[in-house]
């Protein structure tokens, strides 16, 4: 048996151009890996009514990690309509599979590394380093939702100003789920040799929620009095970030603050073609790029491959594959450095695979 077991989930539209482009490096690396095909995405809840079906779920549970490319996920509408005609009417309602994972995984971090390679022509900025820390399991993700306010929620205290047509959505945050995250990211700091760490939140205004977090925050920061900390609110933060994103190094924030954040910070360094992703929790994890599943460029091969190829970078350094992540990242560098082969994003005409195959080459 090989000594790493990979799920490999492609999913839908350039989920399979990108990982294609991601074994093509990984198979040129001296790692001792079997990639074990899993399937998920849009498909699967039209003709079975589960995007995330369990045969996968069992996969992962036998497997070391995932690499994931991307899913097409639709509005309640279409998804109802496209499901197979025997599976209409029976109540299924369709739940994105990657929050579906995190959550049933327990894939409590969601780490996203931004980072200007030099010769990138989509920089915002040169010299920007940035990696958030996403609360990636609690926060506005629970999935509990009401269509209409329940009846018996007026009973409690300060209800009886929400308006009786309102539709709300529960925001949950412990001290648990917030100290376990913080503390990542001064792990990550102390073990990156990182400058400092900035909590993101809105405690002025979600108060009992963001209290609760930073409270967890401080907690934390005060058991690692060698790295600097500091915090600022989410809407100021976005302009500080694009005001001075040198200011900056280890963000940790909860899931929908992460969420928007960590897309800011990507388009500051290339965008789409650049953001990865790692699903991390104790005992195992999924790495991705941030982009969604692009149906009008599927199967083209076209688009930028960079991010994905991070994302398995990332996977290498959480197997402990620290040489072979830094091979990648070299080459990665590299290309980019040269600036010879550059997909449409970059403004060339590289494919997908002439992309991949050049970071190969240089490894
Ligand atoms: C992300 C994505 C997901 C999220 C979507 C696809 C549910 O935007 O990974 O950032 O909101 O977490
Ligand atoms: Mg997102």
């Amino acid at each position: 048996m090989a000594r790493y077991r990979i799920a490999w989930m492609p999913g839908d539209g350039i989920g399979v151009d990108v990982l294609d482009a991601t074994r093509l490096v990984l198979d040129r690396l001296d790692l001792d890996a079997e990639y074990i095909p899993a399937d998920i995405g849009w498909k699967f809840w039209c003709q079975e009514g589960d995007p995330l079906p369990q045969r996968t779920l069992d996969i992962m549970k036998e497997t070391d990690c995932a690499m994931f490319g991307a899913i097409t996920s639709k509005g309640k509408d279409v998804a109802d309509k496209e499901l197979a005609p025997e599976l209409q009417g029976k109540g299924l309602s369709y739940r994105s599979p990657i929050v579906r994972m995190r959550q049933l995984l327990d894939l409590y971090i969601c780490l996203r590394p931004c980072k200007a390679y030099p010769g990138n022509p989509l920089n915002y900025r040169e010299g920007i380093d940035l990696v958030v820390f996403r609360e990636n399991t609690e926060g506005m993700y629970i999935g509990v939702e009401y269509e209409r306010v329940p009846e018996e929620f007026y009973a409690a205290p300060g209800m009886a100003k929400v308006p009786r047509d309102a539709a709300i959505s529960l925001r949950a945050i412990t001290p648990g789920g917030s100290e376990r995250i913080v503390r990542a990211a001064f792990e990550y700091a102390r073990t990156h040799g990182r400058k400092k760490v900035t909590a993101v939140h809105k405690a002025n205004v979600l108060r009992q929620t963001d209290g609760v977090f930073m409270a967890a925050a401080r907690k934390v920061a005060a058991e690692y009095p060698d790295i600097p900390f500091d915090d600022a609110n989410i809407d100021a933060m976005g302009m500080w970030l694009l005001k001075n994103p040198l200011n900056y190094d280890v963000i940790v924030t909860t899931n929908l603050f992460g969420d928007i954040i960590s897309d800011l910070c990507a388009q500051m360094v290339g965008g789409l073609g650049f953001g990865c992703s790692g699903n991390i929790g104790k005992t195992y994890a999924v790495f991705e790029p941030t982009h969604g599943s692009a149906p009008k460029y599927a199967g083209q091969y076209k688009v930028n491959p960079i991010a994905s190829i991070l994302a398995a970078r990332m996977m290498l350094e959480w197997l402990g594959e620290k040489d072979l992540a830094a091979q990648v990242e070299g080459a990665v560098a590299t290309v980019l450095a040269e600036g010879q082969v550059r997909t449409y994003d970059m403004g060339g005409s590289a494919s997908t695979l002439d992309m991949a195959r050049a970071i190969a080459e240089r490894l």
